[in-house]
């Protein structure tokens, strides 16, 4: 493995960049406009500045891993010669049905196609390429190059030794890897989503305030955040998203998205991303500030 090829340069994308780069892969960035792929290299350039100010990597292991990545609008260039590409990029299906194609035309017949969809079925990408049994999961947690865990999803038909492979790969890494079967949600967001929409219902129905809920989660259980700074953290949207394809994949009512995530994710208020979701980020995201709806 020694080519990788990355799809998308936002949040999770330019965090994979980042660790392969890291680890001394080779890595083509790939996104849709020169200026995404300038923010992204911006945003791995401004992490490994912090790991530099941390004394975790010099200067110079900065710029060796900042020289292996090469970024490329067309994906066809950026493929062509890949051993592995992960795919990152928004969480929508038929947007990474789209891409699965395309990258089933455009790598070499032997290069894995991994997906670091959140809960997307890997079944279903696998099914629109002609290589089911090299499709599988590869899902990272934000941020990327600080979190331990690769949850490694294998589909209905993804082959046992690529399994394997990413599982090894992913150790490479500096990753822990935990393995799971292709169901909605796979187990990251099938157990955290619920525990986030039952934070979302109890603030809406007034059980308590947005400080009190965090509070009681992060102090009360040692999360290192409470569930709606979490969910700001996430991307309302991802959250709404990730709802709707546990609700629709189970036909479970238990899943069904609280209505007040609904409204704020109508509205756009989105979280970090947008500057406000249940707190207000228009100073930052170091001081929690309660969003003005919820005071
Ligand atoms: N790149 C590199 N380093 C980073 C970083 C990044 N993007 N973000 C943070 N860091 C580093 C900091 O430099 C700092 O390093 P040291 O420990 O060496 O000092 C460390 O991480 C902690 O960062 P901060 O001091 O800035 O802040 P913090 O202590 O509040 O931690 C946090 C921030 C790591 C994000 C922590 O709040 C946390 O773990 N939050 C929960 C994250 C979580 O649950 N992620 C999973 C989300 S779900 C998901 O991703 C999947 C999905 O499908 C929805």
């Amino acid at each position: 493995m020694k080519q990788i090829a990355v799809i998308g340069g936002g949040t999770m994308g330019n965090g994979i960049v980042h660790v392969f780069a890291q680890n001394g892969y080779s890595v083509n960035l790939i996104d849709v406009k020169q200026e995404m792929l300038d923010k992204a290299m911006a945003t791995i350039s401004k992490n490994m500045d912090r790991q530099v100010a941390k004394e975790a990597i010099t200067e110079s292991q900065k710029l060796e891993s900042l020289a292996r990545i090469a970024c490329f609008t067309d994906l066809k260039s950026g493929v062509e010669n890949a051993d592995l590409v992960v795919e990152a990029a928004t969480e929508n299906i038929n947007i990474k049905l789209q891409i699965f194609r395309d990258l089933d035309q455009f790598t070499p017949a032997n290069c894995i196609l991994a997906s670091n969809t959140s809960s997307i079925s890997i079944t279903k990408i696998g099914s629109v390429t002609s290589r089911p049994d090299k499709v599988i999961g590869m899902h990272f947690m934000n941020p990327v190059p600080v979190m331990k865990l690769v949850e490694v999803i294998e589909g209905f038909k993804t082959d046992k030794a690529i399994t394997e492979t990413i599982m090894e790969l992913s150790k490479k890494l500096g990753k822990i890897p935990a393995l799971t079967q292709d169901y909605p949600g796979f187990i990251a967001n099938r157990i955290l989503m619920p525990m986030i929409n039952e934070a979302i219902h109890s603030l809406h129905e007034g059980v308590a305030g947005v400080t009190e809920i965090d509070t009681i989660m992060k102090l009360g259980m040692a999360h290192p955040m409470g569930p709606l700074q979490l969910a700001d953290f996430i991307g309302l949207d991802v959250c709404l998203a990730i709802l709707n394809v546990l609700h629709d994949g189970f036909g479970n009512p238990k899943y069904a998205p609280s209505p007040l995530l609904i409204n704020m994710v109508t509205s756009g208020d989105l979280g970090v991303k947008s500057g406000r979701g249940f707190y207000d980020y228009s100073h930052g995201t170091k001081e929690l500030v309660v969003a003005p709806n919820f005071k």
